[in-house]
Protein backbone atom coordinates (compact mmCIF):
# COMPACT_ATOMS: atom_id res chain seq x y z
CA UNK A 1 0.00 0.00 0.00
CA UNK A 2 1.38 3.59 -0.25
CA UNK A 3 1.45 5.63 2.54
CA UNK A 4 1.93 9.61 2.21
CA UNK A 5 4.93 11.25 4.79
CA UNK A 6 6.70 13.93 4.45
CA UNK A 7 4.86 14.40 1.38
CA UNK A 8 5.82 12.17 -0.33
CA UNK A 9 3.97 8.73 -1.32
CA UNK A 10 5.92 6.00 0.30
CA UNK A 11 5.33 2.05 -0.83
CA UNK A 12 4.99 -0.32 2.07
CA UNK A 13 4.41 -3.89 2.67
CA UNK A 14 2.74 -4.44 6.23
CA UNK A 15 1.71 -7.66 7.08
CA UNK A 16 0.87 -9.79 9.87
CA UNK A 17 -1.31 -9.24 12.61
CA UNK A 18 -1.99 -5.75 13.71
CA UNK A 19 -1.87 -6.12 17.51
CA UNK A 20 1.54 -8.22 17.09
CA UNK A 21 4.89 -7.29 17.63
CA UNK A 22 6.37 -5.10 15.12
CA UNK A 23 9.35 -5.89 13.31
CA UNK A 24 10.68 -3.04 10.88
CA UNK A 25 13.06 -4.03 7.83
CA UNK A 26 14.83 -1.95 5.22
CA UNK A 27 16.38 -2.90 2.50
CA UNK A 28 19.88 -2.26 0.53
CA UNK A 29 21.26 -0.87 -2.19
CA UNK A 30 19.79 -1.22 -5.20
CA UNK A 31 16.70 -3.02 -3.82
CA UNK A 32 13.86 -2.88 -2.17
CA UNK A 33 11.73 -4.23 0.37
CA UNK A 34 10.90 -7.78 -2.04
CA UNK A 35 14.22 -9.17 -1.24
CA UNK A 36 12.89 -9.59 2.30
CA UNK A 37 9.96 -11.51 0.98
CA UNK A 38 11.10 -15.18 2.61
CA UNK A 39 11.20 -12.99 5.87
CA UNK A 40 8.14 -11.72 5.47
CA UNK A 41 6.89 -15.22 4.94
CA UNK A 42 8.41 -17.05 7.79
CA UNK A 43 8.10 -14.02 10.20
CA UNK A 44 4.24 -13.53 9.67
CA UNK A 45 3.52 -17.61 9.76
CA UNK A 46 5.19 -17.22 13.43
CA UNK A 47 2.86 -14.06 13.95
CA UNK A 48 4.95 -11.51 13.69
CA UNK A 49 3.62 -8.37 12.06
CA UNK A 50 6.37 -7.17 9.61
CA UNK A 51 6.67 -4.04 7.85
CA UNK A 52 9.11 -3.63 5.02
CA UNK A 53 8.64 0.05 3.26
CA UNK A 54 10.55 0.73 -0.03
CA UNK A 55 13.18 3.92 1.17
CA UNK A 56 12.30 7.04 -1.11
CA UNK A 57 13.44 6.97 -4.26
CA UNK A 58 13.56 2.94 -4.67
CA UNK A 59 10.94 0.34 -5.38
CA UNK A 60 7.57 2.10 -5.96
CA UNK A 61 8.49 4.47 -3.62
CA UNK A 62 8.19 8.13 -5.33
CA UNK A 63 11.76 10.29 -6.29
CA UNK A 64 12.60 12.87 -3.92
CA UNK A 65 12.25 16.56 -4.89
CA UNK A 66 15.83 17.23 -3.88
CA UNK A 67 19.25 16.12 -2.75
CA UNK A 68 18.82 13.70 0.60
CA UNK A 69 20.99 12.39 3.36
CA UNK A 70 20.22 9.26 4.65
CA UNK A 71 18.43 11.60 7.55
CA UNK A 72 15.75 11.68 5.61
CA UNK A 73 15.19 8.34 4.68
CA UNK A 74 15.61 8.03 8.41
CA UNK A 75 12.41 10.90 9.36
CA UNK A 76 10.61 9.12 6.67
CA UNK A 77 10.19 5.58 8.54
CA UNK A 78 9.41 7.36 11.92
CA UNK A 79 6.77 9.25 10.18
CA UNK A 80 5.45 5.97 9.17
CA UNK A 81 5.81 4.50 12.36
CA UNK A 82 3.42 7.18 13.85
CA UNK A 83 1.56 7.11 11.15
CA UNK A 84 0.50 3.57 11.45
CA UNK A 85 0.50 4.16 14.91
CA UNK A 86 3.37 1.90 16.07
CA UNK A 87 5.31 3.50 19.17
CA UNK A 88 8.18 1.39 19.27
CA UNK A 89 9.36 -1.61 17.11
CA UNK A 90 12.03 -4.26 16.49
CA UNK A 91 14.19 -2.48 13.77
CA UNK A 92 16.35 -4.51 11.43
CA UNK A 93 18.29 -3.10 8.53
CA UNK A 94 20.54 -4.60 5.99
CA UNK A 95 23.37 -3.13 4.60
CA UNK A 96 22.12 0.31 3.30
CA UNK A 97 19.32 -0.14 5.48
CA UNK A 98 21.73 -1.00 8.48
CA UNK A 99 23.10 2.35 7.56
CA UNK A 100 19.61 3.92 7.82
CA UNK A 101 19.15 2.08 11.13
CA UNK A 102 22.25 4.06 12.42
CA UNK A 103 21.04 7.26 11.83
CA UNK A 104 17.55 6.21 13.30
CA UNK A 105 19.23 4.82 16.78
CA UNK A 106 20.75 8.53 16.33
CA UNK A 107 17.53 10.04 16.47
CA UNK A 108 15.36 8.06 18.59
CA UNK A 109 16.80 5.16 20.04
CA UNK A 110 14.06 5.08 22.62
CA UNK A 111 11.51 4.05 19.50
CA UNK A 112 12.97 0.49 19.24
CA UNK A 113 12.92 -2.61 21.51
CA UNK A 114 15.86 -4.68 19.48
CA UNK A 115 17.85 -4.46 16.37
CA UNK A 116 19.19 -6.63 13.60
CA UNK A 117 22.11 -5.63 11.74
CA UNK A 118 22.61 -7.82 8.56
CA UNK A 119 25.58 -7.45 6.49
CA UNK A 120 26.07 -3.27 6.92
CA UNK A 121 29.18 -1.30 8.83
CA UNK A 122 29.30 1.71 11.13
CA UNK A 123 32.01 3.23 9.44
CA UNK A 124 31.39 6.11 6.81
CA UNK A 125 32.92 6.09 3.43
CA UNK A 126 36.47 6.31 2.95
CA UNK A 127 37.80 9.18 0.15
CA UNK A 128 38.26 6.40 -2.28
CA UNK A 129 34.87 4.75 -1.09
CA UNK A 130 33.52 7.93 -1.84
CA UNK A 131 35.14 8.58 -5.03
CA UNK A 132 33.38 5.43 -6.02
CA UNK A 133 30.00 6.39 -5.28
CA UNK A 134 30.60 9.44 -7.47
CA UNK A 135 31.51 6.87 -10.24
CA UNK A 136 28.30 5.04 -9.59
CA UNK A 137 26.07 7.97 -10.35
CA UNK A 138 28.11 9.04 -13.11
CA UNK A 139 27.17 6.39 -14.94
CA UNK A 140 24.02 5.83 -13.54
CA UNK A 141 23.48 8.75 -15.37
CA UNK A 142 25.04 7.98 -18.28
CA UNK A 143 23.88 3.92 -18.73
CA UNK A 144 20.53 3.58 -16.55
CA UNK A 145 20.13 1.52 -13.53
CA UNK A 146 21.74 -1.19 -14.78
CA UNK A 147 24.91 0.40 -14.02
CA UNK A 148 23.96 -0.42 -10.72
CA UNK A 149 23.29 -4.25 -11.39
CA UNK A 150 26.43 -4.77 -12.96
CA UNK A 151 28.41 -3.30 -10.02
CA UNK A 152 26.55 -5.12 -7.56
CA UNK A 153 25.26 -8.10 -8.95
CA UNK A 154 28.74 -10.40 -8.33
CA UNK A 155 28.88 -9.04 -4.86
CA UNK A 156 25.53 -10.08 -3.69
CA UNK A 157 26.07 -13.75 -4.31
CA UNK A 158 28.55 -16.66 -4.51
CA UNK A 159 29.28 -17.66 -7.79
CA UNK A 160 27.90 -20.60 -6.84
CA UNK A 161 24.38 -19.34 -6.27
CA UNK A 162 25.09 -17.48 -9.44
CA UNK A 163 25.71 -20.77 -11.07
CA UNK A 164 23.14 -22.36 -9.52
CA UNK A 165 20.23 -20.59 -8.89
CA UNK A 166 19.36 -18.64 -12.35
CA UNK A 167 16.04 -17.78 -11.15
CA UNK A 168 17.31 -15.98 -8.47
CA UNK A 169 19.93 -13.95 -10.16
CA UNK A 170 16.67 -13.02 -12.97
CA UNK A 171 14.86 -12.12 -10.45
CA UNK A 172 17.52 -9.64 -8.76
CA UNK A 173 18.12 -8.51 -12.54
CA UNK A 174 14.81 -7.39 -12.82
CA UNK A 175 14.26 -5.78 -9.76
CA UNK A 176 17.62 -3.73 -9.96
CA UNK A 177 16.82 -2.36 -14.03
CA UNK A 178 13.93 -1.43 -12.71
CA UNK A 179 14.61 1.16 -10.24
CA UNK A 180 14.50 5.07 -11.33
CA UNK A 181 18.59 5.74 -11.98
CA UNK A 182 17.91 8.83 -10.35
CA UNK A 183 16.40 7.46 -6.92
CA UNK A 184 19.93 5.16 -6.93
CA UNK A 185 21.60 8.50 -7.49
CA UNK A 186 20.18 9.93 -4.44
CA UNK A 187 21.27 6.77 -2.48
CA UNK A 188 24.59 6.96 -3.51
CA UNK A 189 25.10 10.25 -2.50
CA UNK A 190 23.34 9.92 0.80
CA UNK A 191 25.59 6.55 1.33
CA UNK A 192 28.93 8.76 0.30
CA UNK A 193 27.68 11.35 2.83
CA UNK A 194 27.26 9.61 5.44
CA UNK A 195 28.26 10.13 8.90
CA UNK A 196 30.40 7.74 11.14
CA UNK A 197 28.29 5.72 13.34
CA UNK A 198 30.75 3.97 15.36
CA UNK A 199 30.59 6.50 18.48
CA UNK A 200 26.86 4.66 18.67
CA UNK A 201 27.84 1.23 18.72
CA UNK A 202 29.20 0.90 22.87
CA UNK A 203 25.92 2.76 23.69
CA UNK A 204 22.96 0.64 21.88
CA UNK A 205 21.23 -0.54 25.00
CA UNK A 206 18.61 -2.81 23.11
CA UNK A 207 19.12 -6.27 22.21
CA UNK A 208 21.04 -6.74 18.76
CA UNK A 209 22.05 -9.25 16.28
CA UNK A 210 24.37 -8.90 14.36
CA UNK A 211 24.54 -11.61 10.66
CA UNK A 212 27.05 -12.06 8.86
CA UNK A 213 27.86 -13.66 4.96
CA UNK A 214 30.71 -15.80 4.88
CA UNK A 215 31.90 -14.94 1.64
CA UNK A 216 30.87 -11.32 1.70
CA UNK A 217 33.03 -8.79 -0.04
CA UNK A 218 31.45 -5.76 0.77
CA UNK A 219 30.79 -6.20 4.88
CA UNK A 220 33.02 -9.08 5.52
CA UNK A 221 32.97 -11.15 8.44
CA UNK A 222 35.18 -9.84 10.15
CA UNK A 223 34.14 -6.07 9.97
CA UNK A 224 30.62 -7.44 11.32
CA UNK A 225 32.19 -9.18 13.95
CA UNK A 226 34.32 -6.43 15.45
CA UNK A 227 31.21 -4.25 15.09
CA UNK A 228 29.35 -6.79 17.27
CA UNK A 229 32.12 -6.96 19.47
CA UNK A 230 31.38 -2.99 20.42
CA UNK A 231 27.78 -3.60 20.89
CA UNK A 232 27.27 -4.60 24.64
CA UNK A 233 23.97 -6.94 24.28
CA UNK A 234 25.04 -8.46 20.68
CA UNK A 235 24.98 -11.96 18.98
CA UNK A 236 26.68 -12.61 16.45
CA UNK A 237 26.03 -15.46 13.66
CA UNK A 238 27.85 -15.91 10.13
CA UNK A 239 26.13 -17.60 7.25
CA UNK A 240 28.00 -20.27 5.61
CA UNK A 241 28.57 -20.40 1.95
CA UNK A 242 26.86 -17.12 1.74
CA UNK A 243 28.18 -13.74 0.14
CA UNK A 244 26.10 -9.72 0.83
CA UNK A 245 22.77 -10.71 0.38
CA UNK A 246 22.16 -13.41 2.98
CA UNK A 247 18.47 -12.65 3.71
CA UNK A 248 18.23 -13.49 0.02
CA UNK A 249 20.72 -16.23 -1.16
CA UNK A 250 20.49 -18.63 2.15
CA UNK A 251 16.89 -18.07 3.78
CA UNK A 252 16.21 -20.93 6.04
CA UNK A 253 20.18 -20.18 7.58
CA UNK A 254 19.06 -16.40 8.12
CA UNK A 255 15.35 -17.53 9.38
CA UNK A 256 16.16 -19.52 11.93
CA UNK A 257 18.67 -16.96 13.53
CA UNK A 258 16.33 -14.09 13.04
CA UNK A 259 13.42 -16.35 14.92
CA UNK A 260 16.15 -17.83 17.58
CA UNK A 261 16.94 -14.19 18.36
CA UNK A 262 13.10 -12.92 18.02
CA UNK A 263 12.04 -15.78 20.87
CA UNK A 264 14.87 -15.18 22.87
CA UNK A 265 13.88 -11.34 23.43
CA UNK A 266 10.12 -11.97 23.66
CA UNK A 267 8.88 -10.54 26.71
C1 LIG B 1 24.01 -2.37 0.01
O1 LIG B 1 23.93 -3.59 -0.15
O2 LIG B 1 23.07 -1.72 0.46
C2 LIG B 1 25.28 -1.68 -0.40
O3 LIG B 1 26.30 -2.62 -0.56
C3 LIG B 1 25.70 -0.66 0.60
C4 LIG B 1 26.92 0.08 0.16
O4 LIG B 1 27.17 0.22 -1.05
O5 LIG B 1 27.65 0.59 1.03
Amino acid sequence: MYITVQETSLFIEDQGPVSALPIILLHGFPLDHRMWSHQIETLTASSYRVITPDLLGMGRSELPSSNISLDRYADDILAMMDQLQIPRAVLGGFSMGGYVAFALLRKAPERFSALILANTRPEADSPEGRQNRMKMAASLYEKGSSAAKDAMLPKLLTEHTRAESPGLVSELEQVMTAMEPEGLVHASLAMAFRPDASDLLTSIQVPTLVIAGEQDPITTPEIMKSMADQIPASQFHVIPEASHLTPQEKPDAFNAVLLGFLNSIKP
